[in-house]
């Protein structure tokens, strides 16, 4: 039997709501502290009772000094981490996976488009790319969500602009949103795209991911330097137990965040 290496006793040191079922966590070694978390890699969290599932990290450092997840309610145990408060227990493992290639982005243009809660694993790359902004071209994010109110992180990425070109989409506006509507590839439109020193970072629903890289390869971007995020059930998160197959590739393991080029023809096919 393969089974997620015991997870470490973390604790809940704050929580804010990002939307009506999506909340931020942020959790503090109870103890002992899980070596530390690059952009784009993702824990196991356990829900004491109730079972385990993976989370990206949405941010390396918050408030607390602790690592931040970012959880959408869809199911019991996604459902039970969106009702933790300070003080309360969880156990964590990672990190997992391989993380987004940033240092592949260094000296390109870096082109982030992120799909609702696929904002959450690309957001400790903007945080990085500030950190160290002279390192990169200029950085532009595209969002896209469902309504206004799925808008995931609305203040921290109304605090971006000015150092950050952001573009925000939604599916359906709400009365008073005055922003685009449509699908998120239509935002590359706005942008005076450089294909040829442009690095891409995609995450969102999976048809969401294949529309967009491939905009961007039409556009020129040559696939090598589209990276995008996959998602399949995990069990074991080591490599092991294989749920994560997609093709040749486990994704808790050589994945989630894979070059375009790796997947592109696997992502024709709906779930293998
Ligand atoms: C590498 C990785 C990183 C992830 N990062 C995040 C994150 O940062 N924030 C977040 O909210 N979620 C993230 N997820 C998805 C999260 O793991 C699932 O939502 C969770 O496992 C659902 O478990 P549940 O018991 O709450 O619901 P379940 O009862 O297992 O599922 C409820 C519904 O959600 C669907 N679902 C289950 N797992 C997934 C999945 N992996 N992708 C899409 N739909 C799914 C099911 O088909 C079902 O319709 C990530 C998944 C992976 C593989
Ligand atoms: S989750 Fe077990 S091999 Fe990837």
């Amino acid at each position: 039997m393969t089974t997620v290496p015991p997870p470490l006793p973390y604790r809940v040191a704050g929580t804010s709501a990002e939307t009506a079922d999506t909340r931020s966590i942020e959790l503090v070694p109870a103890g002992r502290a899980l070596p530390p978390f690059a952009p784009g890699q993702f824990a196991m969290i356990y829900a004491f009772g109730v079972g385990e599932v993976p989370v990206s990290a949405s941010a390396l450092r918050g408030r607390h000094g602790g690592l931040v997840h970012t959880v959408r309610a869809v199911g019991a145990v996604s459902a039970a981490l969106c009702r933790l408060r300070p003080g309360d227990n969880v156990g964590l493992s990672g990190p997992y996976g391989t993380g987004w290639d940033l240092e592949a982005a260094v000296g390109h243009d870096v082109l982030i488009v992120a799909g609702g809660i696929g904002l959450a694993p690309l957001r400790p790359v903007v945080h990085a790319v500030l950190d160290r902004q002279a390192a990169y071209g200029p950085l532009a994010v595209l969002v896209g969500a469902r309504t206004p109110a799925d808008l995931v992180y609305r203040d921290e990425i109304a605090s971006w602009s000015g150092r950050v070109r952001v573009e925000v989409t939604v599916d359906r506006p709400a009365p008073g949103w005055r922003g685009a509507v449509g699908v998120v590839t239509a935002l590359l439109d706005r942008l005076d795209l450089r294909p040829d020193r442009t690095c891409a970072l995609v995450c969102g629903p999976e048809v969401m991911m294949r529309h967009t890289a491939r905009a961007l390869v039409s556009r020129g971007v040559v696939p090598q330097r589209v990276q995008v995020s996959l998602e399949r059930t995990m069990h074991c998160a080591t490599g092991h137990c294989g749920h994560c197959q997609l093709g040749p590739l486990l994704l808790c393991r050589d994945g989630p965040v894979v070059g375009y080029d790796r997947v592109a023809h696997l992502l024709l096919v709906r779930e293998l």
